[in-house]
């Protein structure tokens, strides 16, 4: 196999334009790489690109008021990375900005190559000030579109942006080709520096920040203040076809998204086609993304694609996100319409929990020949996992405190201070345990109206689940009404996508639910919602050797624990084992959660790497 390598002095910049957004990014030059040319087919090409992310502190001024924000590039939400399926990609990352950081490539798989996973403390340590790192970005199975954000602190509120990966040179979709491509990514606005109220909430035990605003390709839109001449604004043409590459980068909050005046198609789900799905509406959770194809054939004029929270907690608690974030779709063309743009009637009210669970019930793999499903069907491992809000115990200046917390079968995840890849890779013992439970502690009526308070208390660990190499992997997920707290949670796996075999509402029951499962066209996602007081059941096989993250993707839950990590074995051949690390991993200086051990939750230290 011959890999021919770039040199810097080859490669020419050339600047492109991002398609949600309003810089310019230089994407280096594309090299392609000769995949053993002769006994392989043309279609098997793959090619590298490089791209240059330099992370810094920009000024922004949103909601009339003032700060800075770290980025990539200036630019949010950052680049696009454009690929062809199987490219790879190679990020060197600068850090410029004042504190540690890591990137995550959300739903990359990358075979055999956690090293360039990303999560801080959990495949490396982070990108400190003044330092830089190249990640290998392998794309393999992946179509569609995908999204890479920050993987540290909050960070990622500003640090993120989409990947578009387009079929393989000389192949085509599985649908007409469109006309034109827009990137729409989804975020959260805070007016304040959210990694230092966090940071300062963490330490407390108390809530976290509420988002002061939703954006859509950063900016909130002509409902909120001080933004109207900077809503973001899509031309189109009549008559023709548009695919939307509809990213959530929302940090706390699922969303409904709506165009006023416009149906649309949604074909594709986390990097993978789907049965074309006719929609007036979407509920997107933080993690997931989305290919929907839109047609312009509405009267010429301009249309709101306007998203806002679907808020799954409680009626009664009504202090969330209100804000309605829009855009502007408008046509081009000669014609008088001063009326204002058409908002979307189609899109769903806060809490209208029927028509998310209804969206979400719809979404099918395409399962065809050309894409066909493998979906495991000899288990070999079966783990039932609640998904609870909680509390932990810490000592703090000698007093023992509690603080909220979340868990998977009652263990609240705590970051080693070493990172579990290296732990694992290098045989170091001390960072972590392999004893995460396949089975909640106890067993109790986990969707009650009052779960009593024995169940809140959780205990904190740095507790992995070995899988062995192939392994038919079968997770049922289970939410909680512990601390009468259930809603959604978006759980995402990094270094694989699972199917989707079922869900319902109430506690999962291992004799009737599984009757319902469906193992012919189930979805094969990254992320996906786990309901409020509901079962979501998955499956995969372990075919990818690494160390990966599982957690849920609302922030406040990923700081509060609601996380762990599989750790697969190689396969016994070097095509089945983890690659080597590369020549130069970030080094581990210090954790911000340092793990004391100890097996009692009342006895555990909670610090701030300080002592
Ligand atoms: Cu979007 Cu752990 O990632
Ligand atoms: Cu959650």
């Amino acid at each position: 196999m011959l890999i021919i390598a770039a040199s810097a002095a080859n490669r020419k910049h050339r600047p492109m334009r991002m398609g949600g957004g309003s810089s310019l990014f230089l994407e280096s030059a594309v090299l392609v790489v000769l995949l053993g040319c002769c006994i392989l087919p043309p279609s098997a090409r793959a090619a590298v690109h490089y791209y240059d992310f330099v992370l810094k502190e920009t000024n922004f001024t949103r909601l009339c008021s003032s700060k800075s924000m770290l980025t990539v590039n200036d630019s949010l939400p950052g680049p696009v990375i454009r690929v062809h399926k199987g490219d790879t990609v190679y990020v060197n990352v600068y850090n410029h900005g004042s504190y540690g950081v890591t990137i995550h490539w959300h739903g990359v798989k990358q075979p055999r190559n956690p090293w360039s996973d990303g999560p801080e403390y959990v495949t490396q340590c982070p990108i400190e000030p003044g330092s830089n790192f190249t990640y290998e970005v392998i794309f393999s199975k992946e179509e569609g579109t995908l999204w890479w954000h920050a993987h540290s602190d909050w960070t990622r509120a500003g640090v993120n942006g989409a990947i578009v990966v387009y079929p393989k040179e000389g192949t085509t979709y599985p649908f007409e080709e469109p006309d034109g491509e827009e990137v729409v990514v989804l975020g959260s606005w805070y007016k304040g520096d959210v990694n230092e109220e966090v940071e300062e909430d963490l330490e407390s035990g108390s809530d976290t920040p509420r988002s002061d605003a939703y954006i859509i390709n950063g900016q909130p839109g002509d409902f909120c203040e001080c933004s109207k001449d900077f809503t973001h604004r899509w031309s189109v043409d009549y008559g023709k076809k548009y695919i939307i590459r509809l990213v959530s980068a929302v940090m706390n909050a699922e969303m409904f998204f709506a165009i006023g005046g416009h149906n649309f198609t949604v074909v594709g789900m986390d990097g993978a086609y789907i049965k074309p799905l006719v929609t007036s509406f979407v509920m997107i959770a933080p993690g997931q993304t989305m290919d929907i194809l839109v047609t312009a054939n509405q009267s010429l004029g301009q249309y709101y694609m306007a998203t806002r929270q679907y808020d799954s907690v409680k009626p009664d608690v009504t202090d969330y996100d209100k804000v309605n974030a829009t855009a502007i779709l408008q046509y081009t063309g000669n014609y008088t319409d001063t009326s204002a743009p058409l908002f979307p009637d189609t899109l769903p009210i806060y809490y209208d929990y029927k028509s998310a669970i209804n969206f979400m019930s719809h979404i099918r793999s395409l399962a065809n020949e050309e894409y066909p499903v493998d979906v495991p069907r000899n288990i070999t491992t079966f783990m039932y996992i609640t998904a609870s809000m909680g509390e932990v115990e810490f000592v703090k200046n000698s007093t023992t405190k509690t603080g909220l917390a979340s868990s998977l079968n009652n263990v609240s995840w705590v970051n080693p201070s070493t990172d579990v890849l290296m732990a694992y890779y290098r045989n170091l013992s001390g960072y972590f345990t392999t004893d995460f439970p396949d089975w909640p502690g106890k067993f109790f009526n986990f969707t009650a109206d009052d779960v009593s308070d024995d169940y809140e208390l959780a205990v904190q660990g740095t507790r992995v689940k070995m899988l062995n190499y192939n392994e038919e992997v079968e997770i049922v997920f289970q939410g909680t009404n512990v601390m009468d707290a259930s809603e959604d949670h978006p759980m995402h796996l990094h270094g694989y996508a699972f199917y989707v075999v079922g869900a319902g509402y109430g506690n999962f029951d291992n004799e009737t639910d599984p009757k319902s499962y469906n193992l012919v066209d189930p979805p094969e996602v990254n992320t996906v919602s786990l309901p409020k007081k509901g079962w979501v059941a998955i499956r995969f096989r372990a075919s990818n050797p690494g160390v990966w993250l599982w957690h849920c993707h609302l922030d406040r839950h990923y700081s509060w624990g609601m996380t762990t990590v599989f750790i697969v074995k190689n396969g016994g051949t070097p095509e089945t084992s983890i690659k080597e690390p590369p020549p130069y991993m970030p080094p581990c200086k210090d954790s911000s959660l340092q793990l004391r051990k100890s097996d009692a939750a009342s006895s555990v230290e909670w610090n701030k790497g300080d002592v």
